[in-house]
């Protein structure tokens, strides 16, 4: 099914409803994904970015119900990671001398996917491809999020293509922002926001100052998953600016596991602490072996502040906790604080080991934690009620 977006601008991607889990095991997609490619029929024709592999021959055939793939003037690719440019290798085999415009990066990345000798034309910001009377305005963007990646603009219909930036993961009958629950539509976008661009943030503020500063009205955003900004894209864009500036809400998450409930407990009664504190804060408790892992990494983003727990097994801590903080790691949070908890048995190392985790993905550590020998009694109770208020108020 395409979708006509603007004047002779068409949605030609393709709609993954089942898709559960990205990037293999790294990203849960509730509610499945859309890869987004998008074909302008000017006086020259272009195709902007396709679609996933598993989906090319699929794609391919639709593309050729919308147009004679001969009369393609040039295929633009804003991202040759393998959900973007995966058909690519298909496409090609009908079209092998069309010329492909992609940053100096893009060369590398598409040559590495795909091992070909296609016409591949580098582009670099400000670059002007004359469509007739329309034209396209290449903006690289790299690290939003590979070093490959780059925005391009439309003129005359002001549509920004702006790949990954401003995407979602959410598969949706509906293409459009104005005829989605809002809700779920945002909620979605934060959180692909915190899964995905949290380490690059200092450049999604670069580059959206850039393209303001570039004056370019823009009507339309298309990104490359999930549904089109048409209605106030500066929505997007105001929450993105929001996003990428140490973005934090007034609540302070728990991330625990536990072996035999010992840590469980302490996390409860530490929750009692928090809410016994003067300042008034959103509180929520995740274990992470029963959570799903992208959901917490959300909440965390949201948080100005997160209690790490973990019991210790074998000298160390639950591997659960080992894998949300090696993926805490790689997302770079800032201005965001912490504390470490944790019950143990023999020996006690998770709280430090804890502690060591927090202080490396960038947290401020605000004390050495607190750690329960066997199970919490009413006395190691009362010491982490105790322990959860000074926390709140050292973080207020
Ligand atoms: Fe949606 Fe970076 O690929």
């Amino acid at each position: 099914m395409n979708i006509h977006i603007k004047n002779n601008v068409y949605w030609v991607g393709k709609t993954d409803w089942e898709l559960r889990k990205f990037h293999g095991d790294e990203y849960s997609t509730h509610k499945g994904s859309t890869y987004n490619s998008y074909l302008i029929k000017e006086d020259k024709i272009v195709l902007i970015d396709t679609v996933w592999k598993p989906f090319a021959k699929e794609f391919v055939e639709n593309l050729q119900k919308e147009v004679d793939l001969k009369k393609i003037d040039y295929i633009i690719t804003n991202h040759a990671e393998i959900d973007h440019s995966g058909a690519l290798t298909a496409l090609m085999r009908h079209i092998p001398d069309t010329p492909v415009c992609c940053t100096a990066n893009g060369v590398k990345s598409i040559k590495g996917h795909h091992h070909k000798d296609w016409n591949l034309k580098v582009v670099k910001t400000g670059d002007k491809l004359s469509l007739g009377a329309k034209e396209l305005i290449f903006i690289e963007a790299p690290m939003l999020h590979w070093p490959d990646t780059m925005f391009c603009y439309l003129s005359g219909d002001n549509i920004l293509f702006s790949n990954d930036g401003f995407g979602q993961h959410l598969a949706s009958e509906y293409m459009f922002n104005d005829l989605v629950d809002q809700n779920e539509l945002f909620v979605e976008a934060l959180k692909y926001y915190a899964n995905i661009l949290t380490p690059f943030s200092p450049m999604v503020l670069k580059k959206i100052k850039e393209i303001l500063s570039m004056n370019l009205p823009v009507d339309y955003i298309c990104p490359s998953h999930g549904v089109i900004w048409r209605k106030d894209p500066s929505r997007i864009i105001k929450k993105y600016l929001e996003w990428a500036d140490n973005y934090q809400e007034n609540q302070i998450s728990l991330v625990y596991d536990s072996m035999w409930d010992n840590t469980r407990i302490m996390a409860e009664s530490i929750i009692q602490g928090i809410k016994q504190a003067d300042e008034i804060v959103n509180v929520k408790m995740y274990n992470i072996s029963k959570s799903d892992k992208n959901d917490v990494i959300q909440e965390i983003f949201k948080s100005k502040a997160v209690l790490f727990g973990s019991s210790t097994i074998n000298n160390g801590i639950l591997s659960g906790m080992a894998g949300l903080l090696e993926e805490v790691r790689g997302l770079k949070f800032k201005n965001k604080k912490a504390a470490s908890f944790g019950s143990y048995g023999w020996s006690g190392e998770s709280v430090p080991m804890l502690n060591d985790f927090v202080k490396k993905a960038g947290f401020e550590l605000k004390n050495e934690g607190i750690k329960v020998n066997w199970t919490p009694d009413e006395d190691a109770r009362k010491l982490c009620v105790e322990f959860g208020k000074n926390f709140a108020t050292s973080v207020k």
